[in-house]
């Protein structure tokens, strides 16, 4: 029998550099019809049963590109995060982030509180933007945060578990993914929801980001939906 949909999707969109090299556009070109690929997905999205969206938006790891491109990419953030904030009671989406913020600009940490505040009043979709995110960087966030309820005497070393653990990550308040997307042909996961994607099926679609559609989420939906979760245990029981 064919799985149930997954209620949480996380998304590596990747390609929008070569998205917009192939068409010899600038390449924040490129990221801004990868915002535009997100927020149409959205909308169809809106209409299914899958509860939650991650999307990888801005990794640990991207400060190291040149800092135009940097640059570029936070004022493409700013601006479409005005718009999410503009048209909030219109998409009904619930927006929160994931990642260390304290270190984007006030003004984009402003703006996304705002966003976060507004958009809790909503019922639909919630969307997880992963913002200045990496798993690992997540992970020792956490131990540290850990460390100190030890040191507080607020939990005892032996009482520490996986679940206890993963009340400490960014994603404490929902489930992990069962389905991990990335596009563009690249076949890593790239520190992305480390511990969360434990037992997370992959799908890589050879789509660059920008040209992804809800017609190829679900492809790997159904492509989901035909494998077989063990979970590490057998099917006959
Ligand atoms: C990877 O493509 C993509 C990014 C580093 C940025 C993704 C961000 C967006 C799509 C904007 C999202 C907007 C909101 C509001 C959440 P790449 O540049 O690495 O592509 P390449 O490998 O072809 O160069």
């Amino acid at each position: 029998m064919d799985r149930a949909i997954p209620k949480h999707i996380a998304i590596i969109m990747d390609g929008n550099g070569r998205w917009a090299k192939k068409r010899l556009l600038p390449k924040k070109m490129g990221h801004k019809a990868g915002a535009d690929a997100l927020k149409k997905l959205l909308k169809k999205v809106e209409k299914t049963d899958i509860e939650h969206i991650t999307v990888y938006a801005f990794s640990t790891e991207n400060w190291k590109r040149d800092k135009q491109e940097v640059d570029d990419l936070m004022k493409l953030l700013k601006d479409y995060i005005g718009q999410y904030i503009k048209e909030s009671e219109e998409n009904n989406l619930i927006i929160d982030t994931i990642g260390d913020i304290s270190v984007l600009s006030k003004d984009l940490q402003e703006d996304l509180a705002h966003l976060k505040e507004l958009s809790s009043k909503n019922t639909g979709l919630k969307l997880h933007i992963a913002l200045n995110y990496g798993g690992r960087d997540e992970i020792i966030r956490a131990i540290k945060k850990v460390a100190i309820d030890v040191k507080e005497n607020n939990i005892e070393i032996d009482n520490i578990t996986e679940d206890l653990f993963s009340s400490y990550l960014d994603t404490k308040e929902y489930q992990d993914p069962e389905l991990i997307v990335r596009t563009s042909g690249e076949l890593r996961t790239s520190n992305f929801l480390v511990w969360q994607s434990a037992y997370s099926e992959f799908y890589f679609s050879d789509k660059l980001w920008p040209d992804f559609t809800f017609e190829d989420l679900e492809k790997a939906i159904n492509a989901y939906q035909k494998r077989e979760r063990r979970f590490g245990g057998r099917l006959d029981g």
